[in-house]
């Protein structure tokens, strides 16, 4: 008998839903993946790289131009100055970047707060190292902290707080005045922060993303984490980075080199080569799927679901109570895919417990034009 260490873990719901989707035929809104490309230039600079010779290891923290380019669009965008050097590391994924940050910081019987809804990855890492995470969930509607809760939340045995901004899956985008409001609670405590901010490019309404990256005091004792995958429509180059101050930076690759060594290395050389050419690319990226969102929603606005257009990410939340009031999240995106021939995800896989009565779906609108359309026309004959 295997004792497990991950006991209550099976397959994750992207995994069930993607493939519920691919047994039925429906059109697939659940995971978070788009169905189109990245940029041409960006696919065959891999080709280029890779017919260059440029197939063996790379740098432990990644590939110097590509930590440089990192730096660039850092100090463009949050305006701030970080070492290259010293303080980015390129990592296989996001989730392997918060991995590493989580094992380097998280030891037996720490407490790790989380916001519910939450991204599923933080919480195996947390129990991996021993620790525990302490779900604080966050104001209704609005998705917004709910400071009293976060307060009681904290103990002496707090050693991290998981942010994530824009947020997945209600969209949500975290204010400057909320930042300076988490920085004064633990000011005084020895706490880190571990800042997901894989969807940093992906905010509309003319909004910017507020990065933990541009708050001196909050950065200094920040892991902040981005993605390739979502900026340059690759999630299956699982490339990504996290950002932090030196001494932080260094107790990360100390993980991270023992996880992977390093990214791999033709990717990295083309993510370089297409940032230099192309740093137009992120700056036109929130028109980009602010049409989509736009189109999506306005596609669904004669359908009986309920919703307020989402302020970030490529999620929309929509609210099913009008139609089936009588089915679980679970049970409904099921109906959805084997009755209606649309996959969406279910919100309370990102609650500890789902708040009374909530009656939330998400669909991925990181879809062409014609997906999106067929998708609403199912979605509105409910
Ligand atoms: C909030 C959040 N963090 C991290 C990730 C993982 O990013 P990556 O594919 O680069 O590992 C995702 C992917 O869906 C996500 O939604």
């Amino acid at each position: 008998m295997i004792h497990s260490k991950l006991p209550n873990l099976g397959v994750t719901i992207f995994t069930k839903m993607s493939q519920l989707a691919l047994e039925t035929g429906a059109i697939n809104l659940s995971q978070g993946f788009p169905d189109y490309d990245g940029p041409q230039a960006l696919r065959e600079a891999v080709v280029r790289h890779v017919m260059a010779g440029h197939n063996q290891y790379a740098p432990m923290a990644g590939l110097p131009a590509l930590r440089e380019q990192i730096a660039h669009k850092v100090t463009a965008l949050y305006g701030r100055t970080v070492d290259a050097q010293n303080e980015i590391t390129v990592t296989p994924g996001a989730t392997q970047a918060l991995f590493c940050a989580i094992q380097a910081i998280v030891r037996e019987g720490d407490e790790v707060i989380v916001f519910d809804p939450c991204y599923d990855a933080y919480e195996p890492s947390v129990e991996l190292a021993g620790g525990r995470c302490v779900h604080v969930p966050l104001t209704l509607p609005g998705f917004r902290i709910d400071w009293e809760r976060l307060q009681a939340a904290l103990s002496v045995r707090t050693r991290a707080i998981v942010l994530n901004t824009p947020h997945n899956p209600s969209g949500a985008i975290i204010s400057h005045e909320e930042l300076d409001q988490l920085a004064s609670l633990i000011r005084d405590r020895d706490i880190y922060l571990i800042s997901d901010e894989v969807y940093e490019h992906l905010v509309f309404d003319g909004r910017s993303h507020v990065s933990v990256l541009s708050h001196e005091e909050l950065y200094a004792r920040a892991f902040v984490v981005s993605s390739f995958g979502k900026t340059y429509h690759v999630t299956g180059w699982k490339t990504g980075y996290a950002i932090a101050p030196p001494a932080l930076s260094t107790e990360l690759r100390k993980v991270h080199q023992y996880v992977s060594f390093c990214s791999v290395t033709p990717l990295q050389w083309a993510l370089a080569d297409f940032m230099a050419a192309h740093p137009e690319h992120v700056t036109e990226l929130p028109a980009f799927y602010q049409s989509k969102r736009d189109l999506f929603c306005d596609l669904m606005s004669s359908s009986r679901f309920d919703f307020t257009r989402t302020a970030g990410t490529y999620f929309q939340l929509a609210d099913y109570s009008a139609i089936r009031d009588d089915l679980s999240d679970v049970e409904m995106v099921e109906w959805l895919t084997r009755e209606h021939g649309v996959a969406a995800i279910p919100i309370s896989v990102f609650y500890q417990q789902l708040p009374q009565g909530l009656r939330l779906v998400r669909f991925c609108f990181a879809k062409r034009e014609e997906t999106l359309r067929r998708a609403a026309e199912k979605l509105c004959a409910i």
